[in-house]
């Protein structure tokens, strides 16, 4: 399976920090927000990843990031012109896709808890899933209604109506027809290809799974200054508790053993002295 991050958009819910930096680049506490999604992704065992920017901030991307190979991962760096919705996401992709699965996750999209309800939809992915995450702000979200049993009946992007408490993540999977699917969308009258029309697509032809995200995962928010915050003392408490640190790039690619311990160490001996290599040194050390 392929991964994608989409990290465009103006991040104008945070003017002016994002009027120079892109908003996913910001600090969330101890590390720039891309981590996250980008952990996510690398504990699901996807290791090819296509980071989507903007025009302006994608040199700033490539330098963070490099070519992943610090990490044991594979990184294309692609443009998103306009902010033209994520849907879009899947057409700039194109070639990288070339009949593979993907994933999609959004580059402000932090989960944190055990991740196997993300493991086991990717095992078990028929044509597309979605998580259904209970939410009190449904309306700031894409919502799903859900029947009885838990099957999807519709999807409404931010409904002005409360329809359904449970919002949409910005976590997708997806079968290779997406990118087919993809270019069959018309803008949305805010003139974007909406991801919930792509799902609409998908949800006509009864091939939408959508997967319940209970309450021992948080999916945090990052979009207000006060998510940013909320999050970054959230991420702070646990880490400061235990010890461990959330979304450690170099300690994941560890774990998973995408990468070897004496390259990792190169790796992190060229970091300029910070509690961040402190705690990589430490953790290179236990293993
Ligand atoms: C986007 C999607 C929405 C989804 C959300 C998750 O909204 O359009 O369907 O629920 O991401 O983060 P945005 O955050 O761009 O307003």
């Amino acid at each position: 399976m392929v991964g994608i991050v989409l990290s465009g958009g103006k991040g104008t819910r945070l003017y002016p920090s994002t009027k120079v930096i892109s908003k996913q680049l910001l600090p969330i506490f101890d590390k720039p927000m891309i981590y996250y999604p980008i952990s996510t992704l690398m504990l699901g065992g996807i290791r090819e990843i296509n980071i989507i920017t903007t025009p302006e901030d994608f040199n700033q991307y490539k330098e963070l990031l490099l070519d992943g190979s610090q990490w044991g991962l594979f990184f294309n760096y692609l443009i998103q012109e306009k902010p033209d919705g994520i849907a879009q996401a899947f057409l700039i992709a194109e070639k990288f896709i070339k009949g593979k699965k993907v994933c999609l996750i959004l580059g402000d999209n932090l989960f944190y808890g055990k991740l196997d309800f993300f493991r086991n939809a990717m095992s078990n992915l028929r044509s597309s899933t979605i998580f259904a995450y209970e939410v009190d702000n449904p309306k700031d979200y894409g919502v799903v209604v859900l029947d009885k049993n838990n099957k999807p009946i519709k999807i409404v992007e931010k409904p002005q109506e409360h329809i359904s408490k449970y919002a949409i993540p910005g976590l997708y999977l997806f079968d290779e027809r997406v990118v087919e699917y993809a270019k069959s969308l018309t803008p949305s009258e805010r003139g974007e290809l909406e991801i919930t029309d792509l799902l609409r697509i998908y949800l006509e032809n009864s091939e939408l799974d959508v997967v319940l995200v209970g309450r021992g995962v948080a999916w945090l928010d990052t979009g207000t200054p006060n998510n940013l915050v909320e999050a970054a003392l959230f991420l702070r408490a646990i880490e400061q508790r235990q010890g461990r640190k959330i979304g450690c790039l170099e300690e994941i690619a560890l774990a998973q053993g995408y990468v070897a311990k004496d390259k990792l160490f190169d790796w992190i001996s060229s970091m300029p002295n910070s509690e961040y290599k402190n705690y990589c040194l430490k953790v290179l050390d236990e293993y």
